[in-house]
């Protein structure tokens, strides 16, 4: 997107007062979107309300991002003004091992599993077979939920996992991804290189014009 949009509709949202609440939970996520929007005002939910489980029971990441956004919205709508709220949901594919584990990445490992358990279950699926190295993609569904209505927009990172941790950097599956153009994992990149070209900021960019 041409830079001069962005900044014009970084600065309508300062001038208006716009603040954007985050429908999430997870720390590497919430990072990651207040370093894109650092100029705007932007909150985690639980800087709002108590944090409360969301069932996510959608089959697609789009539809898990609109019932994230959607609930937070309505919970918040009585208590501010002027503020949209932005839902992301989010995973990684493997094909070589028929597209696991995709919407269920948060959960991979188990109902309340961490992302360590979840990042070890994948390796040790590539180890069972035989796998050192296999194409996988990120994607993200973006959500925004405000007075104007519903709006969504995908983003996907493509690269390659394998069957091991390198640097402890970022997230999630970070430590086993290696994207496209690279020979080290987003463990070992630096966030500022991550942020460049993720599934999260391609999402981004697409919703930043409705906002
Ligand atoms: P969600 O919070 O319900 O959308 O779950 C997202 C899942 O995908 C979690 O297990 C994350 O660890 C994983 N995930 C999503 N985006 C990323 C990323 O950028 N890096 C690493 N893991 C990610």
């Amino acid at each position: 997107m041409c830079k001069n949009i962005e900044t014009i509709i970084v600065l309508f949202v300062l001038r208006l007062g716009m603040k954007i609440i985050l429908a999430s939970g997870n720390s590497g996520k919430i990072r990651e979107i207040k370093n894109y929007y650092k100029d705007s005002e932007v909150l985690a939910y639980s800087d709002i309300i108590e944090k409360f489980e969301i069932i996510e029971d959608g089959d697609t990441y789009q539809k898990n991002a609109i019932i994230k956004a959607t609930t937070i919205y309505e919970k918040l709508k009585d208590k501010i003004d002027n503020f949209i709220v932005l839902a992301d949901d989010s995973g990684i594919t493997v094909p070589s091992l028929g597209g696991i584990p995709g919407v269920f990445s948060a959960r991979y490992a188990g109902i309340g599993a961490s992302d360590k358990d979840n990042l070890h279950k994948l390796i040790d699926a590539l180890k069972e077979k035989n796998i050192k190295k296999t194409p996988a993609f990120y994607t993200a569904a973006m959500a925004i939920v405000s007075e104007k209505g519903v709006f969504t927009a995908h983003g996907f990172m493509h690269g390659s996992v394998i069957a091991e941790t390198r640097g402890d950097g970022g997230f999630g599956y970070d430590p086993m991804f290696i994207p496209d153009g690279f020979s080290k994992t987003l463990g070992e990149l630096e966030i500022e290189v991550k942020q460049e070209f993720s599934h999260r900021t391609k999402a981004l960019r697409l919703i930043k014009l409705l906002i």
